[in-house]
């Protein structure tokens, strides 16, 4: 079924004031988001924050539900975070790591990176970079080689990297790295809400999402999977403290172990209304419309003078970045931004070489636009006739 985007947009206060073309670094909330956020805040302002808490317990309960039926899994599998880096440092450190080395891709997210770099460090393991070709996409023949050689502990996957429309292969990788015997963690940030995510298929041992991109949900939310066997290995290894928590009378390991004891409950309600969202209009029509509004953006930037796209020629994604020669992405963002048009920048990462650490000392080179179901195709048109 095909999305009533006049509805969609009329659902979307902020779609009268600008045309957000800023989907992959926060999507513009819809009403029924906001709504449930104030909502909450307004109980807590009227009879105290944990009594509030007490009142939406079922709602709170039902989050872990809907995100387990967005990505699959057991809601005892999910856990609620503030930030998908953290959930990310947080939840790698569950896995167990025998081998010698830990493969990634070259376009994986720079906060990922140092936290790998750090893991590396103190374990006296070797960062590998797997190769890819010049549109960054990976080569799985070179990851099944690199599998085969039986030392590898850990391989780290960002789905859809923050620089591009590139998705990475993931359910491939996964498959490999389950054949292997070799945990699989799959930074799933941008392409929760955009793209259909089934942890069964994608084999991947953790998988992390925000809320604020794709999703539509507020800032400050995010969430990580734990496969419940993840969960019981790292509870078995010796000195294990991780705790049993307690629901219902009865113990049992769950994933929200990692969460922190202080979070906002209000965001949290309002992750679970972005997705219970999502999940009412269905994934693939969201990406059934993100793709053809991608692809439109790109082709249109293409005949541009002075303007080079990135990446590769068929976006798989909503993120379309793109260089305009004589000025900097500063001075596109922000000429953009005078016309009510937002975009972002970001620091595209240099082709054919296998160095990771400059990912995180890089200066913007590139302008992202990134389409959302509810843009318009009068919005793309905007963007050009501004570049214009
Ligand atoms: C691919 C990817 N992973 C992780 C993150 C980090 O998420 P957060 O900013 O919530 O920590 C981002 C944010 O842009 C991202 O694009």
């Amino acid at each position: 079924m095909s999305l009533n985007i006049g509805a969609l947009r009329a659902d979307t206060p902020g779609t009268r004031t600008v045309a957000h073309l800023n989907n992959a670094g926060s999507s513009l909330m819809p009403r029924p988001v906001t709504a449930a956020v104030v909502g909450h805040l307004r109980r807590e302002e009227q009879v105290g924050g944990y009594e509030a808490a007490a009142e939406a317990a079922a709602g709170l309960e039902d989050v872990y539900s809907s995100v387990a039926s967005l990505v699959g899994g057991h809601p005892d599998e999910i856990a609620l975070m503030e930030s998908g880096s953290t959930a990310w440092a947080l939840a790698v450190a569950l896995l167990p790591v025998h081998g010698r080395r830990i493969l990634v891709a070259r376009t994986e997210y720079r906060s990922n990176i140092l936290v790998l770099i750090q893991l590396a460090t103190r374990l006296g393991l070797k960062l590998a970079v797997l190769e890819e070709d010049t549109h960054g996409n990976i080569n799985l023949a070179h990851l099944r080689r690199e599998l085969v050689r039986g030392d590898v502990a850990l391989v780290a996957l960002t789905h859809v990297p923050m620089t591009g429309g590139l998705v990475n292969p993931a359910p491939a990788v996964g498959r490999l790295c389950a054949d292997a015997g070799v945990p699989f963690i799959l930074d799933a940030c941008q392409s929760v809400g955009q793209l259909p995510l089934d942890v069964a298929q994608l084999a991947c041992d953790i998988l992390i999402g925000t809320g604020r991109k794709f999703l539509r949900g507020p800032r400050g939310t995010a969430f990580a999977y734990v496969r419940a066997s993840v969960l019981e290995q790292a509870a078995a290894a010796p000195r294990s403290r991780l705790p049993l928590l307690r629901d219902n009378g009865e113990e049992r390991l769950q994933a929200r172990l990692l969460e922190s004891r202080e979070a906002s409950m209000a965001l949290r309600i309002g992750l679970g209304r972005a997705v219970d969202y999502a999940l009412d209009l269905g994934i693939p029509p969201i990406r059934e419309r993100v793709l053809p509004l991608a692809q439109t953006l790109r082709s249109h930037l293409a005949v541009l003078p002075r303007v080079r796209v990135h990446g590769q020629e068929h976006p798989g994604s909503g993120i379309v970045t793109f260089s305009v020669s004589g000025s900097t992405a500063w001075q596109v963002k922000e000429h953009l931004a005078r016309q009510h048009i937002n975009v972002s920048t970001v620091a595209m990462p240099p082709s054919g070489t296998e160095e990771l650490l400059p990912i995180t000392a890089r200066t913007p080179t590139a302008v992202r636009a990134s389409v959302h179901y509810y843009n318009s195709e009068e919005e793309i048109q905007q963007l050009i006739s501004a570049l214009r």
